[in-house]
C-alpha cells in the first residue's frame, strides 16, 4: 500500500471569499484534492477567527460563506475531510499539551505578535496594549491543527511559513520529551505554490480586502459586473493599441482563460479594443466559468442545515483520527486512567508476595535470621546468623536483586553464597532430584518480576 500525502490547510473565517482568494487558494486546493495520491484535510479555522474578530454575526456569516464557497467550487466531501476546527474538541486539548512544551521565547518571535508590539511602541503605547493571549498563542493553536493530523504538506501563503516552522519546532520538542524514541508527530512542510496567481485588484495592487480593491466571487453577477467596471485602466481611447503586459485587466483575464482565449484577447487589445469592451469580455469569461458555481453557492446558502450535516460528517471523520491519537498523547504525558495504572503495581506485588516471601526473626541469642518461604509456605532457605537486622536486610535485598545466585550443593542439601561466604542453607532432601527441584524453585522464586 502506498501511503498518500496528507495535505492540510485551514481558512480563517473572518471574511467573504473574493476572486483573489478563489484563484489563489480555493481553486488550487480543490484541484490538488483530486489527485489520487492526496489525502486532503481542509477546515474552517473558526477558532483562529475569534482571535481577530469579536463580532459573532460576522463570524457566523463568514463560516457559512466560506463553507458554501468551497462546496460550490467543487470540493468533493467524500474524497476530502472537510470540517470546522471548532467541531473538533481534540484540537484545543492538544493545543494545551503543546502550550506546555512551547518555548515562550519562540512565540515572542512570531511576526504577527511582533508587528502588534512594534506598532504599540511606535505610537507610544504600552507594548502589550490590545494584545490578547489568543494572538500570542495563535501559532500553538495552528501547530495543533497541523500536528493533530500528522500533515505532510501545508499549503499556505508566505506570511504563514513561520507558523509551519513553529509547528515543527513544537512538535519536535514534544516528540523528544515524551516520545521515548517514538515520533508521535510528523514534521510538516509548508507548501508555497509558486505557480499560483496572486491576482491584482481593481487598482492593480494585490487583490485584498484590506485594500478595498476586490472583485466579489459569488454574491451576484451584478456585483461582479460593477466591480469590473471599476478596474483602473490607462486613458487610451478605443482604436488605440493597448499594452496587454502592462494591464492588470489582462492579468485577471489570463488567470481564467485558456491559452487560446488569452491569445485572442491579447491580439484584440493590440488592435485597439476599447476598455469598455475589454471589461465586458472579462465579465463574460468570469461569468461563464463561475455562473454555475454561483448558483450552487446560493442554493447552499439557502439551505444551511444541509451544510451543517456535511460538516458534521466531516467532523466525525476528522475525530476518528484525532480522538485515538489524542488518547495516546494524553497517555504519553501522564494523563492516564487510575484504573489500570493503580492496579498494575499492586498486582505485581501480590504476585511477588505469593511467589515467595522472606520472614525475619530474632534468635534468643540476639542474632538476626530469616527464612525464605515458597508460595505454599514450604521453607526454601534458612539464613545463617547476623549480628543485626540491617545486615540481614542487606542480604535479603541482594538475594532479590536478580543477580545470578551462587548456589553450592552439599550432599543432599545446598547453601547460598554471597561475596565468598554462605548466607543461607536449605533443608536436607530425600534425594538429589528433590534437592535439584528445590534449587530450581528457589531460582524462580527469586527472579524479579517484570514491571
Ligand atoms: N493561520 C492561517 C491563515 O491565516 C489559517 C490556518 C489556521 C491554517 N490553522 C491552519 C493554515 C493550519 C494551515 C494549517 O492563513
Amino acid at each position: 500500500m502506498t501511503t498518500r500525502t496528507r495535505i492540510l490547510t485551514g481558512i480563517t473565517t473572518t471574511g467573504t471569499p473574493h476572486l483573489g482568494n478563489y484563484a489563489g487558494a480555493i481553486r488550487p486546493a480543490i484541484l490538488a484534492s483530486q489527485d489520487a495520491n492526496a489525502d486532503s484535510f481542509y477546515f474552517l479555522a473558526d477558532y483562529h477567527a475569534l482571535i481577530k474578530c469579536d463580532d459573532p454575526q460576522r463570524i457566523q456569516r463568514s463560516r457559512m460563506e466560506i463553507a458554501a464557497t468551497w462546496l460550490a467550487g467543487g470540493l468533493d466531501v467524500n474524497r476530502v475531510t472537510f470540517y470546522r476546527q471548532s467541531d473538533i474538541p481534540e484540537i484545543p486539548e492538544l493545543t494545551w499539551l503543546l502550550t506546555c512544551v512551547a518555548a515562550k521565547g519562540l512565540l515572542n518571535r512570531a511576526h504577527a505578535y511582533k508587528a502588534s508590539v512594534d506598532k504599540n511602541v511606535e505610537t507610544g503605547e504600552d507594548p502589550d496594549a490590545g494584545i490578547t493571549m489568543g494572538l500570542y498563542s495563535y501559532p500553538v493553536l495552528m501547530a495543533a491543527d497541523i500536528l493533530m493530523f500528522n500533515a505532510h504538506k501545508v499549503p499556505v501563503g508566505r506570511d504563514q511559513i513561520q507558523h509551519v516552522e513553529m509547528a515543527r519546532d513544537i512538535g519536535q520538542r514534544f516528540n523528544h520529551l515524551f516520545g521515548n524514541g517514538k515520533e508521535f508527530f510528523t514534521m510538516p512542510e509548508a507548501l508555497i505554490e509558486e505557480s499560483v496567481a496572486t491576482l491584482p485588484g481593481l487598482d492593480g495592487r494585490k487583490m485584498s480586502k484590506s485594500y478595498d480593491n476586490t472583485i466579489p466571487l459569488f454574491t451576484s453577477a451584478k456585483d461582479m459586473k460593477d466591480a469590473i467596471s471599476r478596474i483602473v485602466t490607462d486613458s487610451r481611447a478605443p482604436g488605440e493599441a493597448k499594452d496587454p503586459d502592462n494591464s492588470h485587466l489582462f492579468t485577471l483575464y489570463q488567470a481564467f482563460a485558456s491559452k487560446a482565449q488569452e491569445e485572442e484577447f491579447r491580439a484584440e487589445l493590440l488592435q485597439g479594443l476599447g476598455w469598455g469592451e475589454a471589461k465586458s469580455r472579462l465579465f463574460q469569461l468570469l461569468d461563464g466559468q463561475l455562473g454555475e458555481a454561483r448558483e450552487r453557492y446560493h442554493q447552499l446558502m439557502s439551505r444551511p442545515s444541509d451544510m451543517e450535516d456535511l460538516l458534521l460528517v466531516g467532523a466525525k471523520k476528522a475525530r476518528a483520527v484525532a480522538a485515538p491519537f489524542l488518547a495516546e498523547l494524553r497517555e504519553a504525558v501522564g494523563l492516564r486512567s487510575f484504573v489500570n495504572q493503580a492496579a498494575a503495581p499492586v498486582a505485581a506485588k501480590k504476585k511477588a508476595a505469593k511467589a515467595a516471601r522472606f520472614v525475619s526473626f530474632r534468635e534468643d541469642d540476639g542474632s538476626f535470621r530469616f527464612r525464605l518461604l515458597a508460595a505454599d509456605g514450604e521453607q526454601l532457605l534458612l539464613s545463617r546468623h547476623f549480628a543485626d537486622g540491617k545486615a540481614a536486610g542487606v542480604v535479603t535485598k541482594q538475594l532479590q536483586s536478580g543477580d545470578a545466585l551462587d548456589v553450592r550443593t552439599e550432599a543432599l542439601g545446598f547453601s547460598v553464597w554471597l561475596d565468598g561466604s554462605a548466607v543461607a542453607d536449605s533443608a536436607e532432601f530425600a534425594d538429589e532430584a528433590s534437592r535439584d527441584a528445590a534449587i530450581e524453585a528457589l531460582r524462580v522464586a527469586l527472579t524479579p518480576l517484570e514491571d
